[in-house]
């Protein structure tokens, strides 16, 4: 018998996650469990639930409260994994909190920090260690997180940066957003930019250093950018959502890139969108009048 595979998706009880939770649990066997992780015990437990009695439903999937920013219980929870199962196959990190266009970006800078940037370092450092051969760590970024976004003084922040390095410029930033200076030094009010470079820089410096290691045992750790998704994140800041993806036409192409028997050494450590790497240096710096959910 096969040893069951566990995959787990933070922000899952909605949006994107859930629906990358839907395929998971589709593609995955009946032997397997899928960990449908978000931050209210009532409502994972409400969709777990709901996602048990799709049709399409093969995989166990079970209901886990885990609130992102609570970067002890993220490394609980990985010990916990690896002590029961000996460790996990597929972890997606794709929580974001939702900031609306009328709320002021810097007053919101803490909490979308902590959701997208320290907890997907947590991630990558405590779930890291415990992927199995053949495993996957995505992390859902957007393609707002290629380095050219950011003001050229910045990039140097996070141009081949340790994660150590990566965790420092983002905190460089939030203290910069406190102390009213995050625009003098370059960095775009809108807090999606600089967030997603530094999800993509995290992932990159993790990656450069186990990347001999992961390619000899066919596991992929990389950020994924799934386009525009039509979710109550992304409704308030488009006037016309006519070309968005449903969530599930969304989560295909990510979890293509979950299921690929074989992981593409051009992939590998990269900005992954549909099924292609982004160049880590293009696209050029936001002006404030555009600050659309580009995806
Ligand atoms: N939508 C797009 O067009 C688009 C484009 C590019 C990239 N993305 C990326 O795709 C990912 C998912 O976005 P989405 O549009 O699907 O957003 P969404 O529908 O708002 O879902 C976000 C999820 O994150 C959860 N969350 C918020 N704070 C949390 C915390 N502290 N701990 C754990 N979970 C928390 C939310 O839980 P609650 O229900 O409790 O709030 C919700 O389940 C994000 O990384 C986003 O940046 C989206």
């Amino acid at each position: 018998m096969n040893t069951p595979r566990i995959a787990l998706v933070t922000g899952a009880n909605q949006g994107l996650g859930r629906a990358l939770v839907e395929g998971l649990a589709a593609r995955m066997g009946k032997e397997d469990l899928v960990l449908l992780t978000g931050r209210s015990e009532r409502r994972v437990t409400d969709a777990a639930r709901e996602v048990a009695q799709l049709p399409a439903t093969r995989a166990q999937v079970r209901g886990r409260a885990l609130d992102v920013t609570d970067t002890d219980a993220i490394a609980r929870l990985a010990d916990e994994l690896r002590a029961e199962y000996g460790g996990i196959d597929v972890v997606i990190s794709n929580a974001v909190a939702r900031v609306l266009p009328h709320e002021s970006q810097a007053a919101r800078a803490d909490e979308f920090i902590d959701v997208s940037n320290t907890a997907t370092h947590a991630v990558l450092r405590s779930f890291g260690p415990v992927l199995r051969p053949g495993g996957r760590l995505l992390v859902v970024a957007s393609s707002l997180g290629t380095l050219g976004h950011l003001d050229r003084r910045l990039h140097p922040l996070f141009d081949g940066a340790g994660l150590d390095q990566v965790e420092y410029a983002v905190e460089s930033w939030r203290n910069a957003i406190h102390h009213h200076t995050a625009e003098e030094a370059g960095w775009p009010r809108w807090l999606n930019v600089p967030s997603k470079v530094a999800q993509v820089a995290a992932v990159r410096a993790v990656a450069a250093a186990r990347r001999e290691r992961d390619l000899a045992t066919g596991t992929l750790i990389a950020s994924v950018c799934p386009g525009m998704v039509d979710t109550a994140t992304s409704r308030p800041w488009f006037s016309d959502y006519s070309q968005a993806q449903s969530p599930s036409e969304a989560a295909r192409a990510v979890l293509d890139v979950v299921f690929a028997e074989h992981v593409d050494p051009a992939l590998y450590g990269e900005l992954i969108r549909f099924g292609k790497a982004l160049d880590w240096h293009a696209g050029t710096p936001l002006v404030e009048q555009d600050r659309m959910l580009t995806p």
